[in-house]
């Protein structure tokens, strides 16, 4: 049985009071859930996180990281910096910012391998467009977003890594990948890191991101190869995050 892993994506939302009662409500109904979970925020709360989740089993994380260790990067953030805040997780590859910041395959595939070898999970992002699905490029486009990364990285590395497979037209549209499209392309995915490293593929979790409500994440959640969830919207309230916790385990 692979772990359950649920992680929240808060993207650039929420303030220090609302941290609070979010991070206070999620603790509170944890214990009674049986995956794993995280929450990946904006770096300036990572302190907050730290102060009020250690000792929680609730672990947290960077939406991303920098691709350079250190030096005049105005704005980024290295992995040494999430470290220092007892980070866990760092998100790649997001669509957001290969969109909106044209990241690239490769850019991807170094914050992924950077993170990997300082001890940071990335929790690497693909994903087609509409455009791609519509065109049947998907099985190729999320190919060669996971190449990219899997020629980056060494076979034993994939022990320390989560992926996710997010359509881009599904993510924050109200539109989720029905459960069969989503384990077509998880299968596409976990046979991938099969070749590369057949006994870490097994174990290593896969999520599905687009869209998930409480009252849409168990029909997707029961799929062979899903083994969790990245959750955006519904992450920013404790009810909500809860009740997907709950249809994970
Ligand atoms: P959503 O976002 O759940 O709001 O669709 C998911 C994500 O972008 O990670």
């Amino acid at each position: 049985m692979r772990r359950k892993l649920l992680i929240g994506n808060w993207k650039m939302n929420s303030s220090l009071a609302a941290n609070t009662i979010l991070l206070n409500g999620i603790k509170a109904g944890a214990g009674k859930t049986g995956c794993e979970m995280a929450v990946c925020v904006p770096a300036p709360y990572f302190a907050q996180c730290q102060a009020e989740l250690t000792g929680s089993n609730i672990a947290w994380g960077a939406q991303d990281v920098s691709t350079h260790d250190i030096g005049p990067y105005t704005g980024e953030i290295s992995v040494a910096m999430l470290r220092d805040f007892g980070c866990r997780y760092a998100i790649v590859g997001h669509s957001e910012r290969r969109m909106n910041h044209g990241e690239t395959d490769q850019v991807v595939a170094e914050k992924a391998r950077r993170a990997i070898v300082n001890g940071i999970t990335p929790v690497v992002c693909v994903g087609e467009t509409l455009a791609q699905r519509e065109a049947g490029k998907t099985a190729e486009v999320v190919g060669q977003q996971l190449d990219a990364v899997l020629s980056a990285i060494e076979p034993d590395d994939l022990w320390n890594i989560v992926i996710a497979y997010e359509p881009v037209w599904a993510i924050g549209t109200g539109k989720t990948a029905s459960p069969q499209i989503a384990q077509e392309v998880h299968a596409i995915l976990r046979a991938k890191l099969s070749a590369r490293n057949s006994a870490a593929a097994s174990g290593i979790p896969i999520l599905y991101g687009g869209s998930l409500r409480p009252d849409n994440a168990r029909e997707i959640l029961q799929m062979h190869d899903i083994d969790g969830c990245l959750v955006g919207g519904a992450s920013l309230n404790a009810s909500d995050f809860l009740a997907i916790a709950a249809a994970a385990s």
